[in-house]
């Protein structure tokens, strides 16, 4: 035999130096829920780990994570349902509770990446997505909600906004209001190929932002297909992002390769809550191991093709020291 592999496998020292993919705290970003309130810390019941916290914590969160060298995070809001409605006006009100903890976050921690949420869901007294007109979902009327909220997370001092609505149309529009007003130097990480998904249960459970009616079938994108997502990534560049997205990552790692092989950009994974939920439930029960399971998950988003991984584990992997 003249090819035997496993001679690149025969100690610890040749295994790390043929390693093809890594994961490191610069590759990771992490999403974090927020509520009203004062020195609020609540655990999420189907995230293990995971919890909401009011801004004053929020601010302890970050700094622990910023020692870690965990220095990107994905703001997400729990808002109250009284302050719920049809246009999702709390989205962009001056002092809101989402806006408030954007620039908190940026004035502690200037330093810090924060990534922005733009999708009217969490504020929507309807739970979708967009404005709910006799049980549709308005597309063009929605990107206007979606242009006011990605410029007041912008004011607010977001270093990049991330539309996860699913709108057509929404990056150009949205990147034309930020370098209409000034804001030509904030980034968009377009949530691109955005699927239907199951895996979004906890998230929702977390926010409280379930649609009260329907699914989001009729914008968000067929777990089915593939080629379509193509379609998705092109015209999201076309208009201007600057990162695409898949989401969720594991059940969708094809996705993640076909749009790599397909596009200059960055792309980003969103290792999403019911993927987290399925390791930690499982970690929970003693059916896998902790440290490789989840170190694997990651590896495994990277190999596929992904930059950066918002990731729920991404503090636990380096208070750890897994990576
Ligand atoms: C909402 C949004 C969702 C997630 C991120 N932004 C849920 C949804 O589309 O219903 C899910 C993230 C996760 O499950 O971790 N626009």
């Amino acid at each position: 035999m003249l090819q035997r592999p496993r001679r690149n496998r025969k100690s610890e020292a040749i295994r790390q130096m043929v390693q093809e993919t890594h994961v490191s705290a610069a590759n990771l970003i992490f999403p974090l829920f927020i509520v009203e309130g004062e020195n609020q810390k609540t655990e999420v019941a189907s995230m293990p780990g995971i919890y909401r916290y009011s801004i004053d914590n929020l601010l302890r969160e970050v700094e622990s994570c910023m020692k870690l060298g965990l220095t990107s995070f994905d703001l997400f809001p729990n808002i109250e349902e009284a302050l719920k409605d049809k246009y999702a006006t709390e989205s962009h009100r001056e002092g809101s509770l989402y806006l408030r903890a954007i620039s908190q976050v940026k004035k502690e921690f200037p330093e810090a990446c924060v990534i922005t949420d733009v999708a009217m869901d969490p504020y929507s007294s309807d739970g979708h997505d967009g404005i709910v007109e006799n049980g549709e979902i308005l597309n063009d009327e929605t990107l206007e909600v979606l242009g006011k909220m990605a410029l007041a997370h912008a004011q607010s001092g977001a270093d990049i906004i991330a539309p996860s609505d699913m709108m057509d149309g929404r990056v150009g529009y949205i990147r034309r209001v930020l370098d209409e007003n000034g804001f030509k130097h904030v980034s968009i990480m377009s949530y691109s190929a955005k699927y239907a998904s199951a895996f979004y249960g906890p998230f929702r459970d977390a926010l409280n932002s379930a649609p009260k009616f329907g699914d989001k079938k009729g914008y968000q994108m067929n777990p089915a297909n593939q080629r379509e997502a193509l379609i998705e990534a092109r015209l999201d560049e076309a208009e201007g992002a600057d990162f695409l997205m898949v989401k969720p990552a594991l059940p969708y790692l094809d996705v993640i390769k076909l749009l790599k092989d397909n596009t200059e950009l960055p792309i980003a994974a969103y290792n999403v809550s019911g993927e987290y939920a399925m390791v930690k439930a499982a970690i929970q029960n003693g059916w896998l191991n902790e440290q490789r399971a989840i170190t694997e998950v990651l590896l495994s988003i990277r190999r596929a093709g992904a930059t950066a991984i918002l990731t729920y584990h991404a503090k636990e992997v380096l208070e750890n020291k897994w990576l």
